[in-house]
């Protein structure tokens, strides 16, 4: 039998306690597996004296992850400290300038510095794992970095911010409050530290950012990416898009145009009877649309400590059976200096159906400015239909809802614009974009 793979853990939070258990737990099971046994020889956490439900007591405790980075005896780093800056980047560094793998699953510090660290591996002979980084437990860094390749890729999008799936459904199917369902997600462990990054698609955009790379072969601009979260979404927004056939997602899409990449993460109206509609909860979902294969799309836990410690432990197996020398799979799918530039499409161009909730005053005229707007702007109308409320002698303000066929967000901005001057909303408008699947 080959020698045990050695790793060291950074960081016992939700997921580091996950991975140790298991690991510890089918250690038999994954020696099998792997042809040898991985053994845990070095931790870091801010907290010692945690009781994780596992026995660490054979790893040596480090007071740094730069230092455990830096300075153990392992044959893999294991980051799960979260964050763009130091100490997760400076460790990563570290471990890879030793020529020590690393898997993480920090999206944050990918997005800000994958390049970098992908270049850095390669020059070390390093791997540089990272597939729980995106869409917790679901095989999509995979799928993109190696399954797909030689196929051109058109379109990727999913949802995959657990937290804001998970707020959106339980606010749709039990009626709560945003600020309840969030609560509830932090409980669960789902959401960020800060779950502002949840809710205002930070994080998502993170990750989409990942999978342009990969399914484009640009660099990542995780800066340079169109976000739109989910806290201005009302309760009143999601029944009325049940009504017209949708739900509301946060989806993250990145997609090929004539004027470059559109990276864009924002709330979504999905058909109600596609797939990626009925994907509840903590659940995540990633579509790839490509040329030889088709339409891909994986659906599974986003979010949480066994989710994600499952991802990370297929990423240090990965690493566990292969043969030095053997071990060749570049970080993002192609040598770094391979990657183009990265051109970013005007949102302005999006080209795409919209929906669209008015509050108006109630009174004669109203329903003929706005159609007018549309029809000044070239916008063709999928339906426009008036939610009423009881019409009263001081006009109570009214709902309009419309649903635009495929126009350009030029033209819906401008229409919006000019409904905004006529002077009868009663509050600000809501446009929501509507993204179909292919297949759809
Ligand atoms: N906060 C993230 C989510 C965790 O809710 O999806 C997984 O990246």
């Amino acid at each position: 039998m080959a020698d045990a793979l050695k790793i060291g853990i950074a960081g016992l939070g939700t997921v580091g306690a996950s991975l140790a258990k298991i690991l510890v737990e089918r250690r038999d099971m994954l020696t099998t597996t792997c042809g040898r046994p991985i053994e845990i020889v070095a931790v870091t956490a801010r907290d010692r004296s945690r009781d994780r439900g596992v026995d660490l007591s054979g790893a040596a405790w480090f007071d740094t992850a730069a230092a455990l980075a830096g300075t153990a005896d392992i044959d893999v780093f294991v980051e799960l400290v979260g964050g763009a800056g130091d100490p997760a980047h400076a460790a990563v560094k570290a471990a890879l300038e030793r020529g020590i793998h690393v898997v993480t699953a920090n999206k944050a510090l990918l997005a800000a510095h994958g390049v970098e660290l992908a270049r850095l591996a390669e020059k070390h002979g390093s791997l540089l794992n990272y597939e729980a980084a995106v869409a917790g437990g679901i095989p999509v860094i995979k799928a993109l970095r190696e399954s797909l390749t030689g196929n051109t890729i058109s379109r990727v999008y999913g949802i995959m911010n657990g937290t804001c799936n998970y707020i959106l459904t339980k606010m749709e199917k039990e009626g709560l409050t945003f600020g309840a369902c969030l609560k509830e997600a932090q409980r669960l462990g789902y959401a960020e530290a800060d779950p502002a990054f949840d809710i205002e698609g930070n994080d998502t955009a993170h990750k989409l950012s990942i999978l342009t790379t990969l399914a484009f072969g640009t660099k990542i601009a995780a800066d340079d990416i169109y976000l739109e979260g989910i806290t201005n979404i009302t309760i009143e927004d999601i029944r009325a898009a049940a009504d017209l056939g949708y739900r509301i997602k946060l989806l993250g899409v990145a997609q090929k145009t004539d004027t470059g990449i559109e990276q864009r993460v924002h709330p979504t109206m999905v058909p109600l009877d596609s797939v990626i509609a009925q994907v509840d909860g903590v659940t995540n979902a990633v579509a790839i649309e490509s040329d030889i294969l088709g339409e891909l799309l994986m659906v599974g836990p986003g979010a949480g400590g066994n989710a994600t410690a499952s991802a990370v432990l297929g990423d240090i197996a990965d690493i566990a059976k292969s043969r030095p020398g053997a071990q060749t799979v570049p970080a993002l799918g192609r040598p770094a200096s391979a990657l183009a530039p990265y051109r970013r499409a005007q949102i302005r161009k999006h080209h795409g159906g919209y929906f669209i909730r008015l509050s108006v005053e109630d009174r004669a005229g109203v329903f003929a400015g706005i159609a007018g707007h549309m029809a000044e702007n070239h916008i063709s109308l999928e339906s426009i239909v008036q939610r009423s409320k009881h019409h009263t002698e001081t006009g109570e303000p009214q709902t309009i809802i419309l649903v635009t066929h495929a126009t350009m967000e030029d033209a819906v901005r401008k229409a919006v614009k000019s409904i905004e001057g006529d002077g009868y909303l009663t509050g600000k408008p809501q446009v929501i974009r509507i993204e179909r699947p292919k297949s759809a």
